[in-house]
This record gives structure tokens, C-alpha cells and sequence, in this order.
């Protein structure tokens, strides 16, 4: 069995994170979702891994190498424009062979990981199987239709839903899907949809079986979604301070702390994970904040937020919440006159001040 990771894609909606960077590498509770989701799949014992690979692909190259990390073996294969999850399918036929294989999509996080549903896929026949999750709000989502068991029928965000099963980014397919692949034409956005595949192997009589997935899962696709995604896997961090803590500070809760970090006079109420090399000072990190690797955080207050790596935050009059810090970003209090806000900004950033009403 082989696994297919989907880490191209446009990121459109994780601008400007995704102008410079992979949102498949966003860290959540400071490790990184396609991470994550290579440790879901080697947990369940895949080893043989392709990863689909757009415009970041250098990045995402350099930050998973050759997968030994994971005792696995990884192929990167090219997608030269992301034109859907079945065109990425299409392109990978090739490496995938007639090998039966786990498709993961590589910016989804899953609690509880896929091995009954990889174990489960390998005791059957099944052409296909479809992860399922029940949500309050299907009409967001891709919906499947069930009938005796089987998926019977797939739709794209319905204004009256068939079910309350929505589609989790994770599926089983046999190699009967090129057949599907190579058949469908392009969706009205232009791309290949992976739906309108599932929907014509049921039509072509093929067999596609749902698997009812009970734990949380999050698609991180939006700065809410990973904020979400990060809140949930901090609260099923184990505690370890390798870190140092000195002078008054006072560390309450679920926290990490990395080596080399550094917790000076600070309040850290958990759950907080805080990477290597990162210096805290005089400030206060409130729960569900991940900050990653060397950064320097003094005279503020911090909650609720993923800060990526080498972030500078110094004298900040009003607590940071609810925010998504990219790498190197420096926020400061400016003590140049006049009295004023000073800022580059990227294309897309989003800035929330506090006003005087
Ligand atoms: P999406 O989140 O559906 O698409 P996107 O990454 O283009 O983002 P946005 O809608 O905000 O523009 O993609 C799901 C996953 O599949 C994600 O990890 C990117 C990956 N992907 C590919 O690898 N190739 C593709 O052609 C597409 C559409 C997505």
C-alpha cells in the first residue's frame, strides 16, 4: 500500500502566509501539518510516500528531505498548476502504479490518525472508501448519500444536503480511480474534481464504502481553521519543560518547553507550547498559543495565537489574540515621534487595533 500526500494548491485563503510559504507547513502546537499528517500515515504503516508538489515545492522538499525522518521513502511529483485533487491523482499514476493507496490531503489534520481505516481498507476488496465525518453544517462541505451501506452518491457544498456526512480530505482508493481520473472533464472553476471521480466509479459500478470517522478532524485552510486545529492538539499535549525557566516566572497547566527556550519573569498559563531558542521575557502567554523556534517575546501579553518562527514582539500595549503570526514578522511599539503607526505590510495582511471607543 502506498500513500498519496496533496501538498500544492493555491492557498488563496491563507494569504499572505501562502505568498511566501507552504500552508501544508504551518505549525500547529508547534509541529507543522504535513508533518502531522506523515506521521498519521507511517503510524499506520506506510512507508512508500509520493507528495504532490506545486509552487512551494522547494520548500516543502527541503523541510521533509527524503523522508527518512520517518523511516519512510518519499517521491515528490510535480503538479505544474494545481488543477484539482484529481488531476493531482492523474499526474501521480506513474508512481502509484497498481498499488492500492491512502490519498491524504496535506493541509488536513485528523485526531486519532487513519490506521483502522488503512487496516480496515486492506480486509476488503473495495475499490474505494471515503472518509466521513458528521457535521452541523453539511451545505459547507462535499456531502455523500448513502444507500445499504454504500456511497451512492457525492455533492458539492448542497443547498439541501442528503446527509450530515461531510467528506474528511482523506481517501482509499484502488487503481480503478485513474479509469475515473482520466474521464472526468474539468468543474465549472476549471479543475478536476476528486468528487466527480468517487461519482463516476459508483456510476461505473464500482464499489465505494464510507468510513464514519468519530474523532475532531480540521481542514486548515483558513487562519480560524488552524487557530482551531492548534487549540484542539494543545489540549492533548503531554507537559515537558526542557526549557529554562528563571527569575518570577509562574508556568500553570499543559505547556512545552523546548530546548534552549528561555522563560524569564513570565506568567505561561497552558495549554502553551513554546519552541527551541525562544525568549520570553516580562510577558504573559495565555492558553492555546503555539510560538515556534527563536523567537523573542518580551513585555507582552499573548493569547490565543500561532506564532511561526524568528517573530520579534516587544513592548505591545494590548494583548495579541486570536492572531496568525508569520515567520520573521516584528511587531514593536514605536517610540519615534510623532506618535503614529508604523508598518510594512504584505499584499492581503489583516491588522485589528485596538480603538479608543
Ligand atoms: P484546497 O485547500 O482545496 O485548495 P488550495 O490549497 O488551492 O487552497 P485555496 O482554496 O485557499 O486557494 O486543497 C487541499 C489540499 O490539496 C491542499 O493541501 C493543497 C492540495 N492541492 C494540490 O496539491 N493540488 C491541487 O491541484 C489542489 C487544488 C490542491
Amino acid at each position: 500500500m502506498k500513500a498519496l500526500v496533496l501538498s500544492g494548491g493555491k492557498g488563496t485563503r491563507l494569504r499572505p502566509i501562502t505568498y511566501t510559504s507552504a500552508k501544508q507547513l504551518v505549525p500547529v502546537a508547534n509541529r507543522p501539518v504535513l508533518f502531522r499528517v506523515l506521521d498519521a500515515i507511517t503510524e499506520a504503516g506506510i512507508t512508500d510516500i509520493g507528495i504532490v508538489v506545486g509552487d512551494t515545492a522547494e520548500e516543502v522538499m527541503k523541510a521533509v528531505g527524503d523522508g527518512s525522518a520517518w523511516n519512510a521513502k518519499v517521491t515528490y511529483i510535480r503538479q505544474e498548476a494545481p488543477l484539482g485533487l484529481a488531476h493531482a491523482v492523474k499526474i501521480s499514476q506513474d508512481y502509484l502504479g497498481d498499488d492500492r493507496f491512502v490519498m491524504f490531503l496535506g493541509d488536513n489534520v485528523i485526531q486519532g490518525g487513519i490506521k483502522n481505516l488503512v487496516t480496515g481498507f486492506q480486509q476488503h476488496n473495495w475499490n474505494a472508501q471515503i472518509v466521513l465525518k458528521e457535521v452541523e453544517n453539511p451545505s459547507q462541505f462535499g456531502v455523500a448519500e448513502l444507500k445499504n451501506g454504500r456511497v451512492v452518491r457525492l455533492v458539492e457544498k448542497p443547498k439541501e444536503p442528503p446527509s450530515n456526512l461531510a467528506l474528511v480530505g482523506i481517501y482509499m482508493f484502488d487503481h480503478h480511480i485513474f479509469e475515473a481520473v482520466n474521464a472526468i472533464k474539468p468543474s465549472w472553476r476549471g479543475e478536476l474534481e476528486i468528487t466527480d471521480a468517487i461519482q463516476y466509479l459508483i456510476e461505473h459500478g464500482y464499489e465505494v464504502y464510507p468510513y464514519f470517522h468519530k474523532g475532531w478532524w480540521i481542514d486548515t485552510g483558513k487562519m480560524e481553521d488552524l487557530l482551531e486545529a492548534n487549540r484542539l492538539l494543545l489540549d492533548e499535549i503531554t507537559p515537558c519543560i526542557e526549557g529554562e525557566v528563571r527569575g518570577n516566572s509562574y508556568i500553570a497547566g499543559r505547556v512545552v518547553i523546548e530546548q534552549g527556550a528561555e522563560i524569564v519573569d513570565s506568567t505561561i498559563r497552558g495549554p502553551v507550547a513554546i519552541g527551541r531558542n525562544t525568549h520570553i521575557e516580562n510577558a504573559y502567554v495565555g492558553p492555546y498559543t503555539s510560538i515556534y523556534h527563536s523567537c523573542f517575546i518580551k513585555n507582552c501579553e499573548i493569547e490565543h495565537c500561532i506564532i511561526m518562527e524568528e517573530v520579534h514582539i516587544e513592548d505591545v500595549p494590548f494583548r495579541l489574540e486570536e492572531s496568525l503570526i508569520g515567520r520573521y514578522v516584528e511587531i514593536k511599539a514605536a517610540s519615534a515621534k510623532p506618535k503614529a503607526y508604523r508598518m510594512m505590510l504584505g499584499d492581503h495582511s489583516k491588522v485589528g487595533l485596538v480603538s479608543n471607543g
